[in-house]
């Protein structure tokens, strides 16, 4: 019995780590189709054939329900997989509603009218492809009331990640940063809209300073998933565990090695 996660490279690892710590019994199948990675710079058609065929890997391989891991995916293909797309006895989930209804003080499922919250004004920081969707912001709308929203593209810093060049990564992410303080001078609250952004968290903190709010998914998304398996335990699917990619096994393997500090062995797709 599994659940499938799909991510564009590794950065699906900070969301798959959170579920292992959430639900430890929970087998887990992972996709990263790192041959086509970044999906951050491609169009919106081509992010939907990619999502699609991996997301049929993951159905091959036993998993009725599969967690989008990459927030580039979830913006550009989720919409358009579920409308028309995804078999009636699957599921396909992604991030993005999880972090909005945490951000908007939402419980799972809420559908009651936009309204005031907390937050007045938001940093988004995610990839090129995420950001021209606007998904963030049409979410969000559907349950909040004057929230400013300033979305700052992240080019690059996926790349060097996957890439193992941190020193990049770090240099790239502060000048991000930067370009989004021109634009919006006080955030409240920064949203780590990418799911490789965690992994240079702390560098986004200190950039943007200690009164500054940093929101990522894992463990919003692992509390999710925890509540969805309660009431769909139907979906737990049939596959065993496995770390499958559709680029190089070794050169993976031993990045994620080094992401997760703990063995990780891939395979090929
Ligand atoms: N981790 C992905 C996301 O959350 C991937 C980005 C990419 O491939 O550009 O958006």
């Amino acid at each position: 019995m599994a659940v499938g996660i799909f991510d564009s490279g590794l950065g699906g690892l900070t969301v798959l780590s959170a579920i292992q710590e959430r639900l430890p019994e929970l087998d887990l199948v992972y996709l990263a189709d790192s041959a086509h990675a970044p999906y951050g710079v491609r169009t919106a058609d081509d992010i939907f054939d990619l999502t699609t065929a991996a997301v049929q890997r993951l159905f091959d391989a036993g998993c009725d329900l599969v967690i989008l891991a990459c927030n580039t995916a979830s913006a550009a293909a989720l919409r358009r997989m579920q409308e028309a797309w995804v078999p009636n006895d699957k599921r396909v989930l992604g991030v993005f509603v999880p972090l909005i209804e945490a951000m908007t003080e939402r419980q799972w499922g809420d559908n009651s009218p936009p309204r005031e919250v907390e937050v007045k004004h938001v940093a988004l920081f995610a990839t090129p492809a995420t950001v021209a969707s606007r998904a963030f912001q049409r979410e969000l709308a559907f349950r909040a009331i004057g929230v400013d929203v300033e979305a700052q593209a992240c080019g690059g810093v996926v790349d060097a990640i996957e890439d193992g060049d941190f020193i990049l990564a770090e240099a790239l992410v502060r000048s991000h940063v930067d370009a989004l303080k021109r634009k919006m001078p006080e955030p409240n609250a920064a949203i780590l809209g990418c799911t490789h952004y965690p992994l240079m968290q702390e560098t986004f903190q200190d950039a943007l300073g200690e009164g500054v709010s940093v929101y990522s998914q894992a463990n919003l998304v692992a509390a999710s998933l925890a509540d969805y398996l309660e009431r769909h335990p139907d979906k737990l699917g049939s596959g065993s565990p496995a770390f499958l990619t559709t680029g190089d096994p070794a050169k993976v393997s031993s990045r994620a090695t080094q992401f997760l500090r703990r063995s990780i062995q891939f395979t090929a797709a």
